[in-house]
């Protein structure tokens, strides 16, 4: 907590000044208010003068009318003070989560970032809005009741001395067993965010397996246990206001008994005794609320330090210092290529220490302007590694180059730009197309759009929408069909002329003439690009289609991440029996049959017969 005011309350120390100041002045007030009413009761009620009860009246109406103003003054800095620093607070954990890499966003996990950036800071929000408002109040109005009490009569200060160590002891040992439950509550609701994202964002395809139950159930559990947590704080800190509310009428019921007696026999006035029950209230009240005090920064500080977790992290991948690279010349012909712009070494990359490698010992190499097909099982590391080029993970072991120079070398903008991803998972935000697609190139003019989406096979729907480009995007695009998802974004990585396109599976949702004249667009315009002297395009297509990989100039087979086999389809098919296998299970009879110098068995599955799924055995010495 300490640590987030060093941070965060530099620019609000003057409102966390006056407020506590003007807090102050009300404390006094509410100090000279029991002596206010002794004088009233013992100079206007006693001696039955109406004109003494008037005018003490309106001073009493004169000290609340100045209190309150001073309580307004503190209220605002108060609220200035907990909303700015909440919103400084959100808007640093979100800057900062945007720069971790891939491989800290997997360890902190996305619903509990969210529950970090939404409840955690509204925790802490509270605890300084409570801070410049009672802070001062309670500790102050309690000492000072006390010493106001003790100053009317000592003997009676007795029975004050007794009740306030007593509900201090009872508090202590409730607040001692309370605190670990409040860093348990915490991260119980990050459960609960975790079942309830993947519930709600994958509630069609619950639907679709029917596990509403299963979902609910789950809910359900983590309800109930977050739930419970709270019952068992609920049930400690409920023994907390009847014990010391009545501790406290024991010692008011203890003091007009012995202030009585007092009064009785002349050593006491009414008033005094009075003045002296409301101190005692008062200090007894104030104890309970700085208890309430130290349960807010209890939980506010068990979210403080969530907070300071994620600030504190450094993000992995970082560019600093980093030149721009100086991107190659266009070749004048296609002999005089050498310049790769791709290459891996000896890359390996593993999720976690102890993990298998997910990625293992892939080397290879791609001349600019060339087509790298990525063919794998699901699970073979074919994300893994293509996220590697524009460096969302660092490789553990090994090095990935482009255009000649090593990813870490790069500035994270220009390689970001030169190299466009089409994620595996199409993703769009609300908004309009022009919005989606602008993303690499906000400057990017409606003819750019239109070649990008002409490319990515989606002008014909865009063009079908009354509003063309400015067709409203539900958030997910949820009012587009998967392919059409998919499109758009191929579209929004071609948008700002990228030197390396890699898709993810990105086309695993387009018909096989779509996906081959998508492919058809992305070679012409490589190639006019290279015609019209600039940069080859340079394409790297990840597919468990054979059909899609099969033209590329190189296709990379992994198996368990690591490289079964690399060449051409023709030599792969005939040396690779990995690939074989998975030509064997998805192309029909006559395409294999007419594989040049292939190595086919006799006995070829028909595609009727064909598993859906290639093989997962990989017979390494045959590649
Ligand atoms: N964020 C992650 N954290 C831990 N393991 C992961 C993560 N992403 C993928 N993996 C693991 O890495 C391996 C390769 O995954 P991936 O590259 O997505 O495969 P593919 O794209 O070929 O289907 C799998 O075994 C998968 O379980
Ligand atoms: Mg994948």
């Amino acid at each position: 907590m300490i640590e987030l005011l060093r941070r965060f309350g530099g620019k609000f120390r003057r409102y966390m000044v006056i407020g506590p100041a003007c807090k102050l002045i009300e404390v006094i007030f509410d100090l000279l208010t029991p002596l206010v009413i002794a004088q009233m009761i013992d100079k206007g009620i006693g001696a039955h003068d109406v004109s003494a009860v008037i005018h003490y009246g309106m001073v009493l109406g004169a000290m609340a009318v100045i209190g309150i103003s001073f309580t307004l003054v503190c209220q605002k800095m108060a609220a200035l003070t907990s909303q700015g620093m909440g919103t400084d607070i959100r808007g640093a954990l979100y800057k900062h989560i945007n720069k971790l890499s891939y491989a800290e966003l997997d360890r902190f996990g996305t619903p509990s970032l969210i529950t970090r950036i939404t409840n955690d800071v509204n925790q802490v929000q509270l605890a300084v809005a409570l801070g410049v408002r009672m802070l001062i109040r309670w500790p102050f109005l309690a000492v000072g009741s006390m010493c106001a009490a003790l100053a009317i009569d000592l003997k009676l200060g007795i029975i004050f001395l007794i009740c306030t160590p007593a509900i201090g002891l009872v508090f202590w040992v409730v607040m001692a067993r309370c605190i670990p439950y409040y860093k348990q509550l915490q991260a119980k609701l990050d459960r609960i965010a975790l079942i309830c994202r993947e519930g709600l964002s994958g509630a069609r395809v619950v639907r679709a397996f029917v596990r509403e139950d299963h979902e609910r159930e789950r809910f359900a559990q983590a309800a109930d246990d977050q739930a419970n947590t709270a019952i068992a704080v609920g049930k400690l800190s409920s023994i907390l206001n009847p014990v010391t509310f009545l501790v406290m009428n024991l010692g008011v019921c203890a003091i007009l008994w012995v202030g009585g007696i007092q009064v009785s026999v002349g050593e006491l006035t009414q008033g005094q005794v009075m003045a002296f029950v409301n101190y005692m209230t008062q200090t007894l009240t104030s104890i309970v609320y700085v208890a309430n005090l130290v349960v807010v920064f209890t939980k506010a500080s068990a979210s403080a330090s969530r907070i300071n977790e994620v600030l504190n992290c450094e993000p992995s991948i970082t560019d600093e210092d980093n030149e721009p690279v100086a991107l190659p010349q266009a070749p004048a012909t296609d002999v005089d290529a050498p310049v790769s712009a791709l290459s891996l070494s000896h890359t390996s990359f593993s999720f976690g220490a102890g993990a298998a490698n997910a990625v293992n010992d892939v080397t290879l190499e791609l001349p600019l302007g060339k087509t790298l097909g990525i063919i794998g099982g699901t699970g073979s590391g074919k994300s893994t590694l293509v996220s590697l080029i524009p460096r969302l993970y660092d490789a553990s072991t090994g090095s990935v180059s482009v255009m000649g120079a090593d990813v870490r070398t790069w500035p994270l903008d220009q390689l970001r730009h030169v190299v466009a991803t089409v994620p595996q998972r199409a993703s769009l935000v609300s908004g309009t197309i022009r919005s989606n697609l602008t993303w690499r190139d906000e400057s990017a003019t409606d003819e750019e759009l239109w070649a990008a989406l002409d490319m990515a096979q989606a002008s014909e729907f865009v063009r079908n929408k009354p509003q063309g480009l400015d067709a409203p995007v539900e958030a997910g695009g949820k009012n587009f069909s998967g392919g059409q998802r998919q499109r758009l974004t191929i579209a929004r990585a071609l948008v700002g002329s990228p030197q390396i396109l890699i898709m993810d599976d990105s086309a695993s949702a387009l018909d096989f003439k779509t996906d081959a004249a998508l492919r058809h667009a992305i070679r012409e315009r490589s190639m006019r690009g290279a015609a019209e002297g600039e940069l080859p395009l340079t394409t790297v297509i990840v597919s468990q289609r054979v059909s899609t990989v099969r033209d590329a100039d190189m296709i990379c087979v992994l198996d368990h991440g690591s490289v079964a086999g690399l060449g051409t389809h023709d030599e792969l098919y005939a040396t690779c029996q990995l690939y074989r296998e998975i030509c064997q299970s998805q192309l029909r009879r006559e395409e294999l049959e007419g594989q040049q110098g292939s190595a086919a068995p006799a006995s070829v599955p028909s595609p009727a017969s064909a598993p859906a799924a290639p093989a997962s055995t990989c017979a390494k010495e045959g590649c």
